[in-house]
């Protein structure tokens, strides 16, 4: 998609996408534009890309802080900033890094392996289920539950069976999250589903709906991005030894190389904003209730805010990414998403001398927002 986004940036970088209608906005500095006027650029325009009108029931993220705008969202969001800031999620670290090890110890053992499957999916897994206090014995279900909240949107029109088996996922999960949710309402436990009762009994208003949005919410989020990250960096590594060796000699080089291919790859692909009233953008006049698609893969690969900018390089510096977003909906798991790469690529360095990928094309997933591997076919050397 790289040279189409680059030819938009240059001659049409406001420009309206058929047969959707969207406004795409392709340049960095319209797209933190977007995203740092709220008022201008509402989050509600989402509902819609969930909530078909086929779907007879309601689909849970559709009542989540993602698509509020203040004042409910600045209420929601209060209540879980402090669990999942770096010294919150810091607690989880002495269990992710095990989970990680114990993961690419298996992998050694069965030495070639779906890397997608081995770890991109099973260390988020564990790492949601530990903060929301779900049973890990479900997580082969969470990546169908996850896939069924965000697919629901792109289901095509004539494919019954289909819609209804999305239908039947969402109502499974919904089911789950409910047990979940009486669970903890008699017995406390140290996770996020009873921090966030725990709000909601000292009289932080929150509405049934809205407390299943945001567990599902973290579900999706925390499970879907971070699956194409892992996998982003998995590919990476393998398609270029030198960096592999480079960080194996240097292992505090991890961070920056995390931050890169968030950079280079932005495994959240856009999001969706809809204008409040008539504005105008990069000399653009949008009319009110644009749907607006705002391409962080393409602002990641602006070339006037990053030099060089389809070139992978760890050493950057400059423009802060914005592939977490920007402004009050920035990604509340970034400072997990971030610490599960780390601990899942030291736990790779440590143990492994090479990763070796099959070759031949990527498979890539495409879902409504994100993208990344589908399938990551590799040999682990010890
Ligand atoms: C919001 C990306 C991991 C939870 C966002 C947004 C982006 C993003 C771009 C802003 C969307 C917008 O402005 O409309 C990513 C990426 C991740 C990741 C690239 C991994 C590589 C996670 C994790 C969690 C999480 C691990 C939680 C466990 C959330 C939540 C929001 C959000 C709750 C909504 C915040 C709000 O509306 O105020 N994420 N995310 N994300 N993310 Fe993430």
């Amino acid at each position: 998609p790289h040279p189409f986004y680059a030819s938009l940036r240059r001659e049409a970088p406001i420009s309206q996408i058929e047969p959707s209608g969207m406004w795409a906005v392709t340049r960095y500095e319209d797209v933190l534009y977007v995203l740092k006027n709220p008022q201008l650029f509402s989050s509600e325009g989402f509902r819609p890309a969930v909530q078909p009108a086929w779907l007879q029931q309601r689909n849970p993220v559709a009542d989540s802080l993602l698509m509020m705008d203040p004042p409910a969202h600045t209420r929601l969001r209060a209540l879980i900033t402090r669990t999942f800031s770096a010294s919150g999620v810091a607690r989880l670290e002495p269990y992710i890094r095990e989970s990680a090890q114990s993961i690419v110890d298996d992998m050694l053992a069965r030495r070639r392996v779906d890397f997608m499957e081995s770890m991109a999916l099973v260390l988020p897994s564990r790492a949601i289920s530990a903060l929301l206090g779900l049973d890990p014995s479900l997580a082969p279900r969470f990546k169908t539950w996850a896939d069924a909240v965000t697919g629901v949107g792109i289901v095509p029109a004539e494919d019954m069976k289909r819609r209804a088996e999305l239908t039947g996922y969402l109502d499974e999960l919904k089911h789950h999250l409910t047990s979940v949710l009486e669970l903890r309402q008699r017995e406390p436990g140290n996770d996020v589903v009873t921090d966030l009762l725990q709000a909601r009994a000292q009289g932080g208003s929150m509405s049934d709906d809205e407390l299943l949005g945001y567990c599902v919410l973290l579900l999706v989020a925390g499970l879907e991005t971070t699956y194409d990250l892992l996998g982003l960096c998995a590919l990476t590594l393998t398609d270029n030894p030198d960096i592999w060796a480079r960080l194996k000699k240097d292992r505090t080089l991890v961070p920056k190389f995390v931050e890169e291919v968030l950079r280079f790859h932005s495994p959240s692909q856009s999001t969706i904003r809809t204008t409040t009233q008539e504005a105008e953008l990069g000399g653009v006049r949008l009319p009110k209730g644009a749907t607006v698609l705002v391409q962080f893969v393409s602002a990641s690969r602006d070339e006037s805010v990053y030099p060089n900018a389809h070139h992978f390089d760890m050493e950057r510096t400059g423009a802060p990414s914005l592939a977490f977003g920007q402004g009050i909906h920035f990604c509340v798991g970034a400072p997990l998403a971030r610490l599960e790469a780390r601990l899942a690529l030291e736990a790779l360095l440590e143990k492994c001398d090479r990763m070796v990928r099959e070759p031949g094309p990527v498979t890539w997933n495409v879902a409504i927002t994100t993208r990344g591997p589908a399938v990551l076919p590799l040999e682990l050397i010890p």
